[in-house]
């Protein structure tokens, strides 16, 4: 694609106004959430959407999140159920996503679905996304900010790296808050489906609905499209669950160890949530491989394993980009 020189806007309302008249006018800007950096794109904008999926690199049945700053925004675009209002009723605006069907005037671009019948939507909790939402007033694609199978940005620096001359601006408000993405919900079919671990324990959904999520299965490639196994991919090979480093490894730790970079020294898997992304950008940047200390599968911590797997997936397999 054409090489544009990317705008660094900041948080001020006439650099929102830039961000969103850019928006508007069918341009990509990447913009702080409370999870990663989304690269945001109008999803009524064909055009706008398909030029995502040409700055990420990315397989095109790969859908979208669509981002709203309101429930209000949410109902014109997908069909609304009971579980839906009381998972956002509890967890909204936050990094929860829920998959819904589609209504028929939802004006949203098939890019943004892949094709699907349902969509992805969420209201993202960080103050200058919601700003931004609501100055656009309409529906915003938003993938993570990095090109396909790359880490996930947590920094404008980190949009920067791998988006540079590709987007139209990026909107820099410092790293984000929870480090990983949005837990995405399933509420299309029979039971809700746990499609995507991430930033919102399972457990605090599993709560508030009073019955369990059904495990997306793993064996079936249609139930959760765009669920690539190397999709975390950072250039260094990735060993998980390693004790202590190899010859010629970087270890990166948890809990209190001797160890390159720590996700958290005390443990707290919420911390090592918000770590994650940017310690495995810095440890990939030295050009060494990678050996991950075991981290607890519960909590955040599912989320955290999800995506040091992919990051550790084997990358000659022809379904990894
Ligand atoms: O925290 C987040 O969710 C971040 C920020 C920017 O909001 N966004 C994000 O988007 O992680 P992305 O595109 O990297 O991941 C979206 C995931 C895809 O992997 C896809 O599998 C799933 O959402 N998805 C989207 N639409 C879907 C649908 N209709 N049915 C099932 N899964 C869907
Ligand atoms: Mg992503």
């Amino acid at each position: 694609m054409s090489s544009l020189t990317t705008e660094i806007l900041g948080t001020s309302d006439a650099d929102l106004s830039r961000a969103a008249d850019l928006l508007k006018a069918g341009q990509l800007v990447s913009f702080p959430t409370e999870t990663v950096y989304g690269l945001g794109a109008d999803a009524r904008n064909g055009t706008a959407v398909a030029s995502v999926y040409a700055a990420k690199g990315r397989p095109s049945f790969n859908p979208l999140i669509a981002h709203v700053h309101s429930v209000a925004a949410a109902q014109q675009l997908v069909q609304w159920n009971d579980l839906a209002e009381r998972l956002a009723a509890a967890f909204w605006p936050g990094p929860l996503t829920l998959v819904l069907p589609l209504r028929e005037d939802h004006g949203v671009s098939g890019l943004v679905t892949a094709g699907l019948q349902t969509l992805a939507v969420r209201v993202p909790a960080h103050p200058t996304a919601l700003r931004l939402l609501r100055l656009v007033d309409g529906p915003v694609a938003a993938p993570s900010a990095n090109p396909s199978g790359r880490i996930s940005p947590t920094t404008a620096a980190h949009v920067l790296a791998g988006l540079n001359g590709r987007i139209a601006a990026v909107v820099d408000d410092g790293p984000c808050g929870v480090g990983v993405e949005s837990t995405i919900v399933g509420l299309s079919g029979p039971d809700p489906m746990l499609l995507r671990p991430g930033g919102l324990a399972a457990e605090d959904i599993e709560a508030t609905l009073g019955t369990s999520l059904t495990d997306r299965d793993a064996a079936d490639p249609l139930s959760a499209p765009g669920q690539l196994l190397s999709h975390y991919a950072p250039n260094a090979r990735v060993r998980l669950n390693a004790t202590k480093a190899g010859e010629g490894e970087l270890l990166l730790g948890f809990g209190s160890m001797d160890c390159d970079l720590n996700l958290s020294a005390i443990g707290d898997l919420a911390e090592a949530a918000a770590n994650l992304f940017e310690h495995l950008h810095r440890l990939d940047a030295i050009g060494q491989p990678i050996a991950v200390a075991p981290i607890p599968e519960h909590g955040l911590g599912s989320a955290i394993n999800d995506r040091l797997r992919r990051a550790a997936a084997p990358r000659d397999d022809s379904s990894a980009h």
